[in-house]
């Protein structure tokens, strides 16, 4: 098959981990006859620098024009400051917006050969294995109004938290389907003690289950969750929840697993079936690491590129139906793991850690087998 891909580095260590997405799917392509096709393009501070604009209308539309989208991080202490009138993170929620990628899949897996790095003991992460999906195109984030003013009584802010029953059901939907292809037990995640749109979104929930008869439905509450996320995270397969509690938890449950440069995500357009190519004329699915810019570490090759290798896998996967593929991927990377090859982040104390580039170089060596 062929598949242009819009690529996105944005800034910080962004460019440097997904040159070696780049890298690694470029070795897919010629292991298994696929053609890709590169389309850079900028986003974040360095657009900001450049154009004033966190992104341009331009740079939409050549990601309305690609296949899929993969992308790093943006932010930095340049632009930094909260009087600002535009951030680097601007890009990005525009981008989850205007592409309409409304269900985030954020997979949590342990690698047994990283247990020493996790914060947990080892028998409460042994066979950790779920994956979040937070929404993303409502909620907190985007609800209006969304703004600050000031009186004689002094400041105020509002945010707001809304959502109708079909941004409700859509995202639902995908942590059902999700969770039939797994071991069929879906969390739905709330504040249904405290919240209106808890309460819509509990009711929702259990509505669409009924059309998912051999899924196990628990609703949880959320504060509740990032308690069982620490003392009992084997009980969770899939997990569904609002935008801002799908932000924090899976922050949270990234550095159960050792480090947050070790997780991938996907932000979807549509439900996945079995992860089939997206329709004619749909708009691209995104893929990231969940990690974010590290301005502290850019630029001295020292970032761990797995969580956006894996992104990539999850892009062959979910954009364009390539199973064995992203699986040649995945097993790329825990060989690699398994060889005892680490980066800065993962390092035992005192051994050698693995460069960038080079970590790029060995997983796509790999896969070319
Ligand atoms: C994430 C990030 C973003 C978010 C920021 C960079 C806007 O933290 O993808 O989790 O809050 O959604
Ligand atoms: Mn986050």
């Amino acid at each position: 098959m062929e598949a242009r891909i819009a690529v996105l580095g944005g800034d910080g260590i962004g460019p440097e981990v997904t040159a070696e997405s780049v890298k690694v799917i470029e070795a897919v392509g010629r292991r298994f006859g696929h053609t890709f096709e590169w389309v850079p393009g900028i986003v974040g501070g360095r657009s900001i620098d450049q154009t004033g604009k966190a992104i341009t209308a331009d740079t939409m539309n050549l990601l309305l024009g690609a296949d899929a989208v993969l992308f790093g991080a943006v932010g930095g202490p340049k632009w930094d400051d909260p009087r600002a009138k535009v951030r680097p993170e601007d890009g990005i929620l525009a981008m989850r917006k205007t592409l309409g990628l409304f269900a985030n899949l954020r997979p949590v897996k342990v690698f047994s050969q990283l247990a020493d790095s996790s914060p947990l003991r080892e028998e409460r992460i042994k066979g950790v294995d779920f994956v979040i999906i937070r929404e993303l195109t409502g909620g907190l984030y985007f609800g209006k109004p969304k703004r600050r003013w000031e009186n004689t009584r002094g400041r105020r802010a509002v945010d707001t938290l809304s959502y109708t029953e079909k941004e409700i059901q859509r995202v639902v939907r995908v942590g059902f389907e999700l969770a039939r292809m797994r071991r069929k037990r879906l969390h739905s995640l709330d504040k249904m003690n405290v919240m209106e749109t808890s309460r819509l979104w509990r009711e929702v929930a259990t509505e669409v289950g009924h059309e998912y008869p051999d899924v196990e439905l628990v609703h949880m509450l959320a504060d509740n969750a990032a308690m069982q996320i620490v003392t009992n995270p084997a009980v969770f397969d899939v997990i569904v929840t609002e935008n801002t509690f799908g932000d924090i938890l899976s922050d949270e449950a990234a550095v159960i697993g050792g480090s947050m440069g070790m997780l991938p995500s996907a932000s979807l357009t549509s439900i996945p079936k079995s992860g089939g190519r997206r329709r004619r004329g749909g708009k691209p699915s995104l893929y990231e690491p969940i990690h974010g810019s590290a301005p502290d570490i850019a630029g001295r090759g020292i970032a761990n590129p797995l969580a956006s290798i894996l992104s990539s896998a999850m892009m062959l996967r979910w954009s364009f139906g390539l199973h064995k593929e992203a699986a040649a991927v995945e097993d790329a990377v825990e060989g690699f793991l398994a060889e005892g090859y680490r980066t800065a982040d993962i390092a035992t104390p005192g051994k050698p850690s693995l460069q960038t580039a080079k970590v790029g170089d060995m997983i796509a060596a790999h896969v070319l087998g």
